[in-house]
């Protein structure tokens, strides 16, 4: 145990422990035993594809849903016993929840106005917290609009100030950014991540999409099929997947065949395509297409089948044997190589994952001559070639 865990038990442990959590939907298994333990002040992403069971456990830690066996904790209290009412969580769905009759002052004061007159803050308190929460999320100026009158990430900033509004202990954000275009749902993003160091609120995030869960959260728990794949920093989930599917899942990637043989990672007919610290025995050799390079070469065995050269990287297709491989590299490498769409190329993988048990960790893939992972192209050999 590191000292910043040991310093967090101190302060009082997880600010949500969830305990074996599972949930069936009839036949249909939601949540298969899941365990997370979320600590105070921090971001997690529920990280997966759809059905893979995220807003269920969130509903779930939210109590809105009941789970069929197992425990939510909040801090040292059992909150399985209260009512979502009374589990002090703000919750932002992915599609604006906002009402339609309300400004957006009036929306953000909403949950302060419900509450039983005996509880309820003085008008003008009230306001002072929405005027506060309304410049938190750059919206001071839009306090008079209705929310016909403001953008999809508007809209959703508004939610988030609403859900902020009762001073939530936790924050639950279910996919708010999904039904924005591409360049807001990334401004949003960052801004959000931004307004997390200022609140430093314990929230949980939802997501299928892998690079919003790693540029935002602190932690990213990866699920498949109502389990939990992976936990870890974004950087360790990435660089050290515990199985084929958290790879795969994580990014673009190219997917061999191949059998592992005396340290040696050998494709179907015997080429090698470097070494591995692995048993012996079929495996799957992953390589992103950064990881993977082009050489040129006259008689090789692969042909570059499409140049996209757009932006600051190249990227290609290139056809060996039967398999499309996809290759990323920097404009000025492209360029310098001189290459273009039917050259012949040999391919080398720079760095890769070898999965000799697809649910279990990766053995490293590195070019067979150590020390010049870049100048050593260990020819793919064969494989693509014709007849
Ligand atoms: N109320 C429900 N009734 C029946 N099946 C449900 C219900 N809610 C979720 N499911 C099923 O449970 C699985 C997980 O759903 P969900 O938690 O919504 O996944 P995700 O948010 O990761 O897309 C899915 O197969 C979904 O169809
Ligand atoms: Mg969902």
């Amino acid at each position: 145990m590191n000292t910043a865990t040991v310093n967090a038990k101190k302060i009082g442990g997880s600010a949500i422990e969830v305990r074996a959590i599972s949930k069936r939907f009839g036949d249909h298994v939601a949540l298969d035993n899941v365990h997370l333990d979320i600590r105070p002040g921090e971001l997690v992403a529920l990280l997966g594809p759809s059905g893979s069971g995220k807003t269920s456990l969130l509903r779930i830690i939210a109590g809105l849903e009941a789970p069929d066996s197992g425990q939510i904790m909040f801090g040292a209290e059992d909150a399985s016993r209260r009512q979502a009412g009374e589990r002090e969580v703000g919750f932002v769905f992915q599609h604006y929840a906002l009402f339609r009759h309300m400004t957006v002052f009036e929306n953000v004061a909403f949950g302060l106005r419900v509450v039983p007159r005996a509880r309820r803050l003085a008008r003008g308190v009230i306001a002072e917290r929405v005027t506060k929460l309304l410049e938190l999320v750059q919206l001071g100026w839009l306090a008079d609009r209705y929310p016909s009158q403001l953008s999809g990430g508007q809209r959703q900033r508004v939610a988030l100030a609403r859900a902020l509004a009762i001073e939530p202990k936790v924050l639950l954000l279910d996919e708010p950014f999904a039904a924005l275009d591409a360049k807001v749902r990334k401004e949003l993003r960052r801004w959000l991540r931004a307004l997390h160091e200022e609140v430093k609120l314990t929230s949980v995030f939802v997501t299928h999409d892998q690079d919003e869960a790693l540029e935002l959260a602190d932690r990213v728990v990866v699920m498949s099929a109502g389990k939990v794949e992976q936990i870890g920093a974004p950087g360790d989930v990435y660089t050290a997947p515990a199985s084929a599917f958290v790879h795969e899942f994580l990014g673009d990637t190219n997917r061999l065949a191949c059998r592992v043989a005396a340290g040696r990672v050998l494709l179907a007919d015997g080429g090698v395509l470097g070494r591995a610290e692995a048993p012996d025995g079929e495996a799957i050799a992953y390589v992103r297409p950064h990881e993977l390079d082009v050489v040129p070469s006259a008689d090789a065995p692969a042909v570059i089948h499409h140049a996209s050269t757009f932006g600051p990287l190249v990227r290609l297709i290139v056809a060996f044997g039967a398999t499309n491989l996809d290759v990323a590299m920097p404009v000025e490498r492209w360029v310098r190589l001189g290459l273009s769409v039917n050259d012949r190329v040999d391919l080398a993988a720079r760095y890769g994952a070898v999965f000799t048990d697809p649910a279990g960790p990766a053995a490293r893939l590195l070019p067979m001559v150590p020390g010049a992972p870049f100048a050593a192209a260990v020819r793919l050999q064969g494989a693509g070639r014709r007849a």
